[in-house]
């Protein structure tokens, strides 16, 4: 696969993210609320405390030391197919002013590859209509229907 546009590189996220606009990053994707330094370190220890099972990344800038993109696979571990694993891709966000350089792309192509990594047989993902375009040309295709419910 291409590189990254140069002064670009792709990382996991850090516990010094929070400083680097991590969580405005994820903004573009939904609400992120007003999360104090302390909680976040507190979840992101919580993540790490479960290593193999969060692998969350990050475009920065290098020339600005800011978070543009993110990206998240999570790694589930199974008794079917064999004690297999699924990868769950979670939470992809490119800053509005990032969007249509490929870093989403990127960011697909670096959890697919952590992915078959670590063993998983498949990625899947749930995203709207107007990101399925976008998913098709990162090699996914459209695979049964989401449900919910919201508590
Ligand atoms: N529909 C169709 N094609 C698209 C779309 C779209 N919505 N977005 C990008 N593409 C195409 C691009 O044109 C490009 O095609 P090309 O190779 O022919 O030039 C290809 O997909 C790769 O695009 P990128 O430049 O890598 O896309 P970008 O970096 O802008 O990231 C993303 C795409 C992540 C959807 C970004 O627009 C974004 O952050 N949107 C807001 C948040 C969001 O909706 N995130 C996804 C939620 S679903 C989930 O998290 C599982």
């Amino acid at each position: 696969s291409a590189a990254l546009p140069e002064g670009y590189i792709i990382r996991p996220l850090r516990r010094s993210d929070y400083n680097t606009g991590y969580l405005d990053c994820l903004k573009v994707l939904t609400t992120v609320g007003d999360i104090q330094e302390d909680k976040f370190q507190e979840r992101y220890d919580l993540l790490a405390s479960r290593p193999g099972s969060y692998y969350i990344l990050i475009v920065e800038d290098t020339i600005r030391s800011r978070v543009v993109g993110t990206g998240a696979l999570i790694v589930e571990h199974k008794f079917i197919h064999n004690l297999g694993q699924v990868g769950h891709i979670e939470d992809i966000a490119v800053a509005k002013d990032q969007q249509g350089k490929k870093l989403g792309l990127r960011i697909i192509e670096a959890l697919d590859y952590i992915a078959e990594k670590v063993g998983c047989y498949k990625s899947i993902l749930d995203c709207s209509e107007a990101n399925e375009g976008f998913y098709v040309k990162c090699g996914f295709r459209r695979a049964g229907l989401q449900m919910a419910h919201y508590y």
